[in-house]
């Protein structure tokens, strides 16, 4: 894989600067200079590039580049782009900063495949290569992620979140199809100190950040992203800065014109996937999950259950969500929180993954395990503000980690990994121990 970086000193201006030192008329050396010189073409500048939105024979590409015309191929890993399986010649919309950003949406690929694509510029240059992984068809095992509270745009911090790098590297490792990032992203603070106004180039520059570490391993895994309160949904500029980012799903729920991507579900494998918010204020600020998103949650709910009672089949359900309805300091922080661990549990959700909290904690309760996953690189929490207050038989680790998940057909393993050290400890090493495991497993 290459990223190319557009900052590139230029010869020219070097020979200037030593001849201003020796005293000799600058325009006149610098005319003779210029006359015998070409100044060399930049380099087209590729960032916050993401793959989303993974289905069984299509994928999305977003980014964004300087430039406002790229070719997109894309085919089988196995083989070369002498022949692609699709190109794509775009063009990008200019955004809040200067550079253009990109959707492309890749169709005609193959199930459980992987996939190789490559952005190449206006003068054939490669700026970026890489692969992915479409979804599995059902009775295949596979392995996904889930990290949370990365809060990767940390940089008021130096040097730039450690942990968070260390674990994105430590996941890159494990050969994930998939991942999720269960929210709180960057540190966006709308009207505190420091941070007056969030526009829209502000927020911009947060999510650069988490790029900047994150960017190797969005590049080539497939990321889910899910809302935190961190990402200021409720302001126009947090939201459109969100979407923008990754490709999700979109909902077709009674209030999808206002956030389609924000809540969402889709299959893989042998797996539902549903990934809510939180922090979705449908009419003003409310801790909860607001009545439309409810109602779109139990109509999904309703199908996926009506689909596999006629299809006699039993799919896994997971949630991802970033506040926890259960963790341990027993404080609710989700108003309507036992509404849903009642459509949780009678509609048989396995798992439900959530952020908030940076620490790990593991609580069950009428068949649905809630695995808090919020040591992702933020400062992590220590006691007695991690652990003091579990529920009796609950997991609770103080520590940085991330989840992967080992799905087969009829089981699945739940393993949170451990990364010492809090974004404070640029030395910690993230050297992928295993911090607690459990297993499930379904019958027929
Ligand atoms: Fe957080
Ligand atoms: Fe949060």
């Amino acid at each position: 894989m290459t990223f190319l970086s557009p900052v590139r000193s230029s010869p020219v201006k070097l020979i200037l600067i030593v001849v201003a030192y020796t005293m000799i008329p600058v325009s006149l050396v610098a005319a003779v200079l210029l006359a015998g010189r070409q100044e060399p073409p930049d380099s087209v500048r590729l960032a916050n590039l993401a793959v989303g939105k993974v289905g069984l024979d299509s994928a999305t590409l977003v980014f964004k580049s300087d430039a406002n015309l790229l070719t997109v191929e894309f085919g089988p890993a196995s083989g070369d782009f002498s022949e692609p399986a699709g190109l794509k010649r775009i063009s990008g919309t200019l955004g809040a900063d200067g550079l253009f950003r990109y959707e492309v949406r890749l169709d005609g690929l193959s199930p459980s495949s992987s996939i190789r694509y490559r952005i190449t510029d206006n003068a054939g240059s490669v700026i970026v290569e890489n692969s992915f992984r479409t979804a599995r068809n059902p009775g295949e095992s596979y392995s996904y992620g889930v990290i949370s509270d990365g809060h990767g745009a940390s940089l008021t911090v130096e040097p730039p979140p450690a942990v968070f790098g260390r674990m994105m590297e430590q996941m890159a490792a494990e050969d994930l199809d998939l991942a999720f990032h269960a929210g709180d992203f960057t540190i966006i603070c709308r009207g505190r100190p420091g941070y007056p106004d969030d526009t829209l180039g502000q927020i911009e520059d947060k999510y650069n950040a988490f790029f900047e570490v994150g960017m190797e391993f969005t590049a080539s895994t497939p990321l889910y992203a899910v809302a935190g309160n961190h990402e200021e949904i409720g302001y126009k500029p947090g939201k459109t800065a969100f979407e923008q980012q990754f490709a999700m799903p979109e909902n077709q729920g009674p209030d999808s014109v206002k956030f389609a991507e924000e809540y969402y579900s889709f299959d893989n494998g042998d797996t539902h996937f549903i990934v809510l918010c939180s922090d979705c204020w449908e009419d003003g600020y409310k801790k909860q999950v607001g009545p439309k998103q409810m109602e779109w949650l139990e109509d999904d709910l309703q199908r996926v259950d009506s689909e596999d009672r006629s299809a006699g089949r039993q799919r896994w359900k997971v949630v991802v969500i970033h506040k926890p309805l259960f963790r341990n300091n027993l404080v609710p922080e989700i108003d309507n929180r036992d509404r849903l661990h009642e459509l949780f549990a009678s509609y048989g959700i396995d798992v439900v993954f959530q952020g908030h909290a940076h620490y790990y904690s593991r609580h069950y309760r009428d068949g649905v395990y809630y695995v808090t996953s919020g040591g992702g690189g933020g400062n992590t929490l220590f006691p007695p503000d991690c652990g003091s207050e579990a529920y009796p038989g609950d997991v609770t680790a103080c520590t940085s980690q991330f989840i992967k998940v080992d799905q087969a057909p009829r089981l699945m393993t739940v393993s949170s990994i451990q990364c010492d050290g809090g974004m404070e400890t640029v030395q910690g090493k993230c050297e992928g121990a295993l911090l607690d495991s459990f297993t499930l497993t379904k019958s027929g």
